[in-house]
């Protein structure tokens, strides 16, 4: 569209200097783009004070300027004294955005999601979610704007992950975990995730380190489809096997121990170390995650140590990091451990 405008004509050679005594002056308007021709160059200008009184001064169509919402925010429509209240924050899933909204804002729900998919065109979905919940992590989700589909593709690191976010746990705040976890992985390691989900920190780690095998476990069916999906995508199905079990079954199933165990069930991995350690090399490296308050750590490490102990094993070299915000004082904590088996 082209707005007929008040403009000032100067020679090519003049227009930068034009243009910085305009923009200082703040009389260069914004929405309208510069417009050039092989001699001259037109700045759209808000006013034409009596300092330009001897340029050119013309009268001249415009092309808009598309000017992109910074935010979300600045285009919900909704109640400015509730804006304060918008998440500033929110994950994005392959093609699905995925927020949690407080009380308040439930209402403007539909607005919100529109807004989302606005200012994101990469995104075709746009979900709320509450907190990840029951034996298989999954969520309560209300598409709200969109395609009414729950599945996407997410790529993180160069893996391809197929994901369904309804069925499945996924986390896009782990990336740089399971980069890390990975990095760390040595040549001809035999590895065991306990709790796969879609199977990203076995693909991760078998497709950057060399491991002689990841074995990748999971109690949900769901999420073993996938995995086993992503496994296949990512060509590394002579490096990671599928297995759906419980955890706790693992000591009977895998004939094998392991130099490497990741424990991701935050709120449970403590019940399944007894399994983990069962399944331990006499030295193993363990990554244990759980959802902690910062003073409640220094017990569940205790308790870690209880069990160990009880399974003939001596836990070392604990290093505890936060690797994101749960809730208020509580956090996401990854726990690196060395376990050791005692001398008989
Ligand atoms: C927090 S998710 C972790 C998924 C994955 N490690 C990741 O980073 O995306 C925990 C997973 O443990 C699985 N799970 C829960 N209880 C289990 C059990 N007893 N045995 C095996 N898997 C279990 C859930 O189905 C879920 O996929």
């Amino acid at each position: 569209m082209k707005n007929k405008t008040t403009a000032i004509q100067v020679q090519l050679k003049q227009a930068e200097e034009m243009r910085k005594f305009l923009s200082e002056k703040k009389l260069l308007r914004d929405d309208l783009k510069i417009s050039k021709d092989n001699t001259f160059i037109y700045f759209p200008v808000k006013d034409v004070p009596n300092e330009l009184g001897s340029c050119n001064v013309v009268r001249k169509k415009f092309e808009k300027k598309e000017i992109k919402p910074k935010s979300y925010k600045e285009i919900a429509s909704l109640p400015d004294k509730l804006k304060h209240g918008l998440p500033t924050s929110y994950d994005v899933i392959g093609e699905i955005i995925l927020i949690k909204l407080p009380n308040t804002l439930l209402r403007y729900q539909k607005e919100i999601g529109k807004a989302l998919l606005e200012v994101n065109k990469n995104i075709r979905t746009v979900c709320m979610v509450e907190p990840v919940s029951g034996e298989f992590r999954t969520r309560n989700i209300k598409v709200i704007s969109g395609e009414k589909c729950t599945t996407t593709t997410h790529r993180e690191y160069g893996l391809t992950l197929d994901v369904d976010i309804k069925k499945t746990y996924f986390s896009p705040r782990l990336a740089n975990e399971r980069k890390r976890v990975a990095n760390l992985v040595k040549p001809n390691e035999t590895v065991v995730d306990m709790f796969t989900g879609v199977a990203p920190f076995s693909i991760m780690i078998a497709k950057n380190a060399n491991p002689r095998i990841v074995y990748a476990i999971d109690k949900n069916e769901e999420a073993v489809k996938y995995a086993k999906q992503n496994i296949k995508r990512n060509n590394v199905l002579d490096k990671v096997e599928v297995i759906n079990a419980d955890a706790k079954e693992v000591p009977n199933i895998l004939q094998k121990k392991a130099d490497r165990i990741i424990m991701n069930l935050p709120f449970s991995s403590h019940l399944f170390f007894t399994y983990a350690l069962k399944i331990a090399k006499k030295h193993c490296t363990m990554h244990y995650y759980d959802i902690l308050k910062e003073d409640d750590v220094k017990d569940r490490i205790d308790k870690l140590k209880k069990i160990a102990e009880e399974n003939r094993y001596t836990l070392t070299n604990l290093d505890t990091k936060k690797i994101k915000t749960y809730a208020p004082r509580e956090f996401y904590m990854g726990i690196d451990i060395t376990a050791n088996k005692m001398p008989m």
